[in-house]
């Protein structure tokens, strides 16, 4: 069901604190702490000994005390002292898992950590950008597994009906998408022309009249997410588009971490190309999104609740191409994956 070698965002940076943070994510429990230093680190939230989940423990320096019988670990995960105890059996270890601190986001790697490479995190393009604004980030918890969640990233018709009074209008409702795959993962795109620009928007576009707009949807395996918008004035759109002068592009960075099978923690932020210190348009355009999201999450847990119910059997229709192809490709991933573990399984035992 999850891809386990990719980075998934734990949390955002600013959420851990003094205190251990205990988290679910693919499906295991999580704690994440920090060290005296500052650097946070995420351990499996079980102590080696009885159990206990070490969120219910304390940080002290730079390891993790278990709340039961005073284990300490270090953020390799070994036990690094035993109260009453000077030995330290073998195997007195928890699984610990890479941590990255990038883009005021906690990133975890959730595959055999040998694997894990820094660069493999999410590119944001115009990250440190002085010309570029960006909000401060949100997150929320969503109720449905994270498959409907890609498919709604890779679905810009919705905005049509869902998403009315923020990201769309009835201008949005009949062009057709593009469908691109790439080595990443796919893209649903669309231009639509000489359309009124939809409510969340107007506070944030230069021009006057009209506008073509590009709605660009993509999905990266596994499920990470760029949206980017771009507005210029009617008969401007085409490739070059987002460069024209009076163009607005905002984009905004979709993070899924699967809790498990059916709940997911959603992260994001927007960044835009204009007003880039109006701390004011932060919050507008962070409010706004954030109305959206709430949109999209009424809808969602309300997916995930009849597809778990009804008998009926479900149909797919056009605009389902990109987020069917998607899903399918990632299957494959999560198959190969699993062959892979199993070939390395039964290697070690011959
Ligand atoms: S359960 Fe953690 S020290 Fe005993
Ligand atoms: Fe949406």
């Amino acid at each position: 069901m999850f891809l386990r070698k990719a980075w998934y965002v734990a949390a955002w940076d600013r959420e851990l604190g003094a205190q251990p943070l205990a988290l679910r994510i693919l499906d295991e429990n999580v704690v994440l702490f920090r060290q005296s230093d500052g650097t946070a680190a995420a351990l499996e939230d079980a102590c080696v000994h009885r159990k206990l989940p070490l969120s219910m423990g304390r940080v002290c320096g730079d390891t993790i005390e278990c709340g039961y019988h005073g284990l300490r670990f270090s953020a390799t995960g070994y036990c690094v002292h035993i109260p009453c105890s000077d030995t330290i059996p073998r195997g007195a270890r928890v699984r610990s898992y890479p941590l990255v601190a990038r883009y005021g986001l906690l990133w975890i790697w959730m595959g055999e950590p040998e694997s894990a490479r820094a660069e493999d995190i999410f590119q944001v393009e115009h990250w440190g950008d002085s010309r570029w604004g960006m909000t401060a980030g949100d997150a929320m918890t969503v109720d449905c597994n994270y498959l409907y969640m890609t498919d709604n990233l890779l679905d810009p018709s919705h905005v049509a009906w869902v998403h009315r009074s923020t990201f769309g209008n009835a201008a949005c409702e009949s062009t057709p998408v593009k469908v691109t795959a790439t080595p990443q993962g796919m893209i649903a795109a669309r231009w639509m022309r000489d359309v009124e620009i939809a409510p969340l928007y107007r506070r944030f576009v230069r021009f006057q009249g009209d506008c073509d707009r590009l709605q660009h949807y993509e999905v990266r395996f596994p499920c990470a997410s760029l949206v980017r918008a771009v507005f210029v004035p009617a008969g401007s759109a085409g490739s070059e588009a987002q460069h024209h002068a009076e163009a607005f592009v905002m984009d905004s960075y979709n993070f899924l971490t699967p809790v498990d099978g059916g709940r997911t923690r959603y992260f994001w932020f927007q960044m835009r190309n204009v007003f880039p210190d109006d701390a004011q348009v932060s919050r507008e355009m962070a409010e706004g999104v954030r109305t959206a999201f709430e949109e999209d999450r009424l809808i969602l847990n309300a997916v995930q609740e009849n597809f778990a119910r009804t008998r009926t059997p479900h149909i797919d229709i056009a605009i389902d191409s990109a987020p069917l192809r998607f899903r399918r490709r990632l299957q494959q991933l999560i198959a190969a994956e699993r062959a892979d573990a199993t070939d390395d399984g039964g290697a070690a035992a011959c």
